[in-house]
């Protein structure tokens, strides 16, 4: 009997530690796996040109300043080449490759995510004009399931470098796309701004890339500097307006820094590393749980100015010494 009782207390006290040993390793797995979860993010990139490249760049630089990297994240990453039914078939894998967040660079490729999908998260990497794009209703309070970081171009800025580096400038024509919804805030914004200064400003919209020749002979010939807003189309055949300028010399004065080095006289520019950075870590809060209906949007609004010294002297310019002295960069 006593013999019993001892037995069944031994019995029951194993049992205790067996459970006990057995529910501390589950939850030592549990802990394990969450803190080992390889996080997925889907990437929809618009167009390849050196400036959304250099935020790709960024947004994996600012994911792994938080501890995202190697084989704790998994990038599904895509490029839409600039064409709009590969945005929308992109958009819909991506979704559909049950990612955690989405990350559309550049206006067209967010406003592809944003009409996939209306629950999961969308960060905006680099978006000029998100409430113009219809991304975000309120920059503070964005509402939907999208946020993230905007570009806003330094227009008064760049109007004050067009004044010290060609005072004789009287007329500027702005070369842009006019599919994208980025640019025709900026187009308005700088010209109500140089209008103010006392420029004529003459808009010159082309469709697609396949325009941009045909347009430059035309424009070249009608004013005295081209300006350049912040736009993909122009940006990813910068090339080409570069070389339809060979003859004509006027000074362009475009708006990322990549486009100076190519060839434009200089700028005031956002950064796009930067920009890159602050989206992969606004992506970083939206996995630890912060929702973008109520993340405020990033705005960088800072520029810096960029000159081209030898594109310079090709138009016989002299850049003055207050100008080299408070560059940001002097690219020789
Ligand atoms: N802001 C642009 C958009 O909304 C994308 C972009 C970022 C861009 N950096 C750029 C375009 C530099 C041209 C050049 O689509």
């Amino acid at each position: 009997m006593k013999n019993k009782r001892i037995l069944a207390i031994v019995g029951a006290l194993v049992a205790i530690v067996v459970i006990a040993i057995a529910v501390s390793s589950l939850n030592g797995k549990k802990e394990t796996s969450t803190k080992e979860k390889t996080v997925k993010i889907g990437v929809l990139q618009y167009v390849s040109h050196p400036s959304l490249d250099e935020i790709y760049k960024g947004i994996k630089d600012g994911l792994a300043e938080e501890g995202y990297k190697g084989d704790k994240v998994k990038i599904d990453f895509m490029n839409a080449e600039g064409d709009q039914s590969k945005v929308a078939t992109m958009s819909k894998q991506l979704v559909s490759n049950n990612n955690d967040v989405l990350v559309g660079i550049a206006t067209p490729a967010a406003q592809g995510l944003a009409n996939a999908t209306k629950d999961k998260p969308i960060v905006m990497g680099a978006i000029t004009d998100p409430i113009g794009a219809n991304l975000v209703k309120d920059l503070k309070k964005p509402g939907g399931n999208v946020t993230g970081v905007s570009d806003h171009n330094p227009a008064q800025q760049q109007l004050d470098l067009i004044k010290q580096l060609t005072p004789d400038v009287k007329t500027i024509g702005a070369l842009y796309s006019s599919s994208e919804d980025n640019s025709k805030a900026q187009v308005e914004e700088f010209t109500k701004l140089a209008e103010k200064a006392g420029y004529t400003v003459r808009p010159y919209s082309v469709p697609s890339t396949n325009e941009i020749a045909s347009t430059m002979s035309v424009m070249t010939a009608k004013v005295d500097a081209i300006w350049i807003p912040i736009d993909n189309t122009i940006a990813s055949a910068f090339q080409t307006v570069v070389a339809s300028n060979k003859e004509s010399k006027k000074p362009i004065y475009p708006s990322a820094t990549a486009m100076v080095e190519e060839g434009g006289l200089g700028s005031v520019v956002v950064d796009q590393h930067d920009l890159g950075v602050a989206t992969g870590k606004m992506v970083a809060k939206i996995l630890k749980g912060a929702k973008p209906a109520d993340t405020a949007v990033n705005i960088f609004d800072q520029g810096k100015s960029v000159v081209n010294k030898k594109v310079a002297a090709e138009l016989g310019i002299t850049i003055p010494d207050k100008v080299l002295k408070e560059a940001g960069q002097v690219i020789e």
